[in-house]
């Protein structure tokens, strides 16, 4: 019986040093910097507190996190030329390991005065992936966690991103199950106590299409349109869910305050 808590008490501490390094990302954006600036402080302030950044060096990537302006869906790739300007909106998508153990988590940022469009997508994005979080417990459906998400989005006239998806997250960083931000109730596997794993919903203002740019990371939309995402790491527990990803801030969307 619940010998998934050492598990999790070890995501936490992951999953808290990923959010503490968005914390002190927070203080940092602003007008003029660039993303690979953003990189750096993430780089540095994951190994100062004993960490390693999951996604140096994963796969080929070469930065410690990924910075999705715009248009862009994720993965993008920090880089001295992206400078930060009055308008953009980005997601910083941090994860780090400790003891073995990953968290996972984004949040979107704004710089100066984001368009209220961009800024109704935002908040959209993070209410559908929070919505989804609040019905996990053990028995739904991995596809009632895709109509939570689904359904909030498409009411306002957003899509889901079909191309990329929540993930089983532990002792690695990608494991089954795969995690749809969209589908039908009652679909799919079901919830089980002591799984871990992320929703991390990519909502677009246009169409849902994406595609990748040579660089064979960052994903665009196809129609250009603004993009946003959020994500937590989570854990089912007996009853309900853990999230191990919370700000020890109360950050949770912008304006952060
Ligand atoms: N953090 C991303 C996720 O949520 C994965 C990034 S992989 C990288 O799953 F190589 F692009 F960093
Ligand atoms: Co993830
Ligand atoms: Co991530």
């Amino acid at each position: 019986m619940n010998d998934y808590l050492e598990k999790f008490e070890k995501m936490k501490v992951a999953g808290n040093l990923a959010a503490k390094t968005l914390d002190m990302i927070t203080g940092n954006i602003k007008e003029g910097i660039s993303t690979d600036y953003i990189d750096k402080l993430g780089y540095e302030f994951i190994r100062d507190n004993g960490g390693y950044s999951a996604p140096l060096y994963y796969r080929g990537f070469n930065k410690s996190l990924c910075t999705s302006l715009n248009h862009v869906v994720c993965h993008g790739i920090p880089s001295e030329n992206k400078i930060l300007e009055d308008g953009d909106a980005l997601n910083v998508d941090v994860t780090a390991i400790i003891d073995n153990h990953y968290g996972d988590t984004s949040r979107m940022f704004c710089i100066g005065e984001t368009s209220v469009k961009y800024k109704n997508l935002i908040n959209a994005t993070y209410d559908s992936m929070m919505k989804a979080i609040s019905i996990l417990k053990p028995g739904i459906k991995i596809g009632d966690i895709g109509f939570e998400i689904q359904s909030h989005v498409e009411k306002k006239g957003f899509s889901v991103v079909r191309d990329f998806c929540g993930h089983g997250i532990g002792t690695s960083f990608h494991e089954p199950p795969n995690i749809l931000h969209y589908g039908k109730k009652g679909t799919g596997i079901e919830i089980k106590p002591g799984m871990t794993f992320t929703i991390e919903p990519m909502i677009n203002a246009g169409k849902f299409d994406t595609k990748t740019l040579n660089d064979g990371w960052t994903a665009v939309t196809k129609d250009k349109s603004l993009s946003a995402q959020f994500e937590h790491t989570v854990g089912i527990t007996e009853n309900g869910y853990e999230i191990f990803t919370e700000s020890a801030k109360s950050y949770t969307k912008p304006p952060y305050l």
